[in-house]
C-alpha cells in the first residue's frame, strides 16, 4: 500500500481551519456560524472553491448538503467522509469543521500522492448538524437517509420560516428529498473524524480514539402553563407559578439521570423561555427543551416515561398544565467490530490510540441507517467543547487526518467483510 504520511500538511490544515473561522457572526460570542445564515453560506462558498480546486465535482443535494465528488477507478459505491460546518451559538472552531476539512485534506493528499481510489470518494458538509432553530438536529444527514419527515419539514423557526423553505434557500429541493435519498448500501462506508469533546484522550495521553459506539439522543419540548399574577399580592399558597413547576421537573430529570443504570445516562435542559419574564410577575408560561442521552434506547424511554408520570403529579399539586412534545430521537449505534479493527490498525500506524464511546451525537448516527460507519477522535484540550475555548492542536488534527487517510486506503482495498 502506498504511504500517505509524506503528504501530511499541518500548515494547510491550520490555514483551512483559520480561514473557515473567519466566516462567523461577530455579534455572537465565540465562533458562531448558525445554519441557514449568510456566514454559513459564505463558509460553504469558500469550501466549494477548495473542493473544485482539488478536482472534485461539487453538488448540493435535495437536503442542501454540500458534496464534493472524486471519481474512483472501479465501478463501486462511494466511500463517504463528512461532518458539519454549522456551530452552536458561542461554539468553537473544531466541532464538525475538522471532519469536513479532513475530507478535503484527504482529497488533496490523494491527488498529491498520485493515488486513485478504487471507490469514488464523496466529501460531505452535512446541513445543520447542531440543534437548529427548527428544534431539529442532523437535518442534512437525516434528509440524505430519508429520515426527515414531512412534519419536520413543515416546522417553523421563531421568525415563521419553514424548514422546507430554509432548505430551498440553501440550494436544496425539499420536495424531492425522499425520492433522492440514499438507500441501504448506496454508500460503501461512511467515515467521520471529530474532536472527542471530552477529557478521555487528553487524560490518558493518547492522540487518537477509535469510536466504539455513539449515544442516542431523545429531545422534548416541555410547556408548563400556570397563571400570571402580581408577585407582591398573591399569597404563596394561591399561586400557579409555571417556573417553580418547571424547576421541579428539571430537578426530577437530574435525579432520574443520576440513578444507576447498566449504561451511563446524561440529561440536560439548556434552553428555556419564561413569560412574561418580569421580576414582579409570577411566571405564567415556561417552555423548555430537554434531552437525554445513553447508549441504550430502553433506558431513554424509561426515564422519559418516569418524568412524564412525575410531571402529572406536579401538575396536579400545583394546578399547572404540562405537556411534552417529542422534538427528535436519534438512536444509539455500535460500530461493527471488523470496522473497529481496521481503524485500530490505521490509528496505531499513526499515533498512540485507544477505543472509546461517543457521548456526543454525530451525522454518523443517521448514516448508520443505510451503511457501516467508522469514526476517529482527536483530543480536546481540557475536554472543552461547545464553547469558545474549544481547542485541538493543528498537529493533533493532522494526525487524525492521517489516520483517517490510512483507514480509507485499507477499506478501499477490501470492504467485502463490512
Ligand atoms: C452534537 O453536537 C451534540 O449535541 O452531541
Ligand atoms: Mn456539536
Ligand atoms: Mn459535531
Amino acid at each position: 500500500m502506498k504511504d500517505i504520511s509524506p503528504f501530511r500538511n499541518v500548515e494547510r490544515i491550520r490555514h483551512n481551519i483559520e480561514t473557515l473561522s473567519t466566516f462567523v457572526d461577530t455579534s455572537k460570542p465565540g465562533w458562531t456560524r448558525r445554519p441557514f445564515t449568510s456566514w454559513y453560506g459564505q463558509g460553504r462558498d469558500w469550501l466549494k472553491q477548495q473542493m473544485q480546486a482539488c478536482g472534485m465535482e461539487v453538488e448540493i443535494d435535495a437536503s442542501s448538503n454540500l458534496i464534493g465528488k472524486m471519481k474512483g477507478s472501479d465501478d463501486l459505491k462511494p466511500i463517504m467522509v463528512g461532518s458539519h460546518t454549522d456551530t452552536v451559538t458561542g461554539g468553537g472552531r473544531f466541532d464538525g469543521i475538522i471532519g469536513v476539512l479532513a475530507g478535503l485534506e484527504i482529497a488533496n493528499m490523494l491527488k498529491e500522492a498520485g493515488i486513485t481510489l478504487r471507490h469514488p470518494l464523496e466529501v460531505v458538509d452535512f446541513t445543520a448538524e447542531e440543534p437548529s432553530e427548527f428544534g431539529i438536529s442532523t437535518i442534512g444527514s437525516r434528509g440524505m437517509v430519508n429520515n426527515l419527515s414531512q412534519e419536520m419539514l413543515e416546522r417553523n423557526d421563531p421568525s415563521g420560516l419553514t424548514l422546507k423553505d430554509a432548505i430551498k434557500m440553501a440550494g436544496g429541493d425539499p420536495n424531492t428529498i425522499a425520492e433522492n435519498a440514499r438507500k441501504k448500501d448506496d454508500v460503501a462506508l461512511y467515515l467521520e473524524l471529530h474532536i472527542e469533546q471530552g477529557p478521555v484522550l487528553e487524560q490518558s495521553n493518547h492522540k487518537l480514539g477509535v469510536v466504539t459506539g455513539i449515544v442516542g439522543i431523545h429531545r422534548y419540548r416541555v410547556t408548563v402553563k400556570g397563571k400570571p399574577n402580581h408577585a407582591g399580592t398573591t399569597p404563596m399558597n394561591m399561586r400557579m407559578d409555571a417556573l417553580t413547576g418547571a424547576s421541579q421537573i428539571i430537578l426530577e430529570l437530574e435525579y432520574l439521570c443520576g440513578l444507576n443504570y447498566s449504561e451511563p445516562v446524561v440529561g440536560t435542559v439548556g434552553k428555556m423561555n419564561v413569560e412574561p419574564n418580569a421580576s414582579n410577575v409570577i411566571p405564567g408560561r415556561v417552555v423548555f427543551e430537554l434531552e437525554v442521552r445513553s447508549h441504550d434506547t430502553e433506558i431513554l424511554e424509561r426515564i422519559i416515561a418516569k418524568l412524564i408520570e412525575k410531571s402529572a403529579e406536579i401538575s396536579e399539586v400545583r394546578g399547572l398544565k404540562i405537556s411534552f412534545d417529542c422534538l427528535s430521537k436519534s438512536e444509539p449505534i455500535r460500530v461493527a467490530s471488523q470496522v473497529q479493527d481496521v481503524l485500530r490498525e490505521a490509528c496505531q500506524a499513526t499515533a498512540p490510540a485507544i477505543s472509546l464511546p461517543s457521548g456526543a451525537g454525530h451525522d454518523a448516527n443517521q448514516l448508520a441507517r443505510i451503511t457501516s460507519i467508522a469514526m476517529i477522535f482527536v483530543p480536546s484540550q481540557d475536554g472543552r467543547s461547545h464553547c469558545p475555548e474549544e481547542w485541538t492542536s493543528y498537529e493533533d488534527v493532522a494526525l487524525g487526518v492521517e489516520a483517517l487517510a490510512r483507514a480509507i486506503l485499507l477499506f478501499d482495498k477490501n470492504l467485502d467483510f463490512v
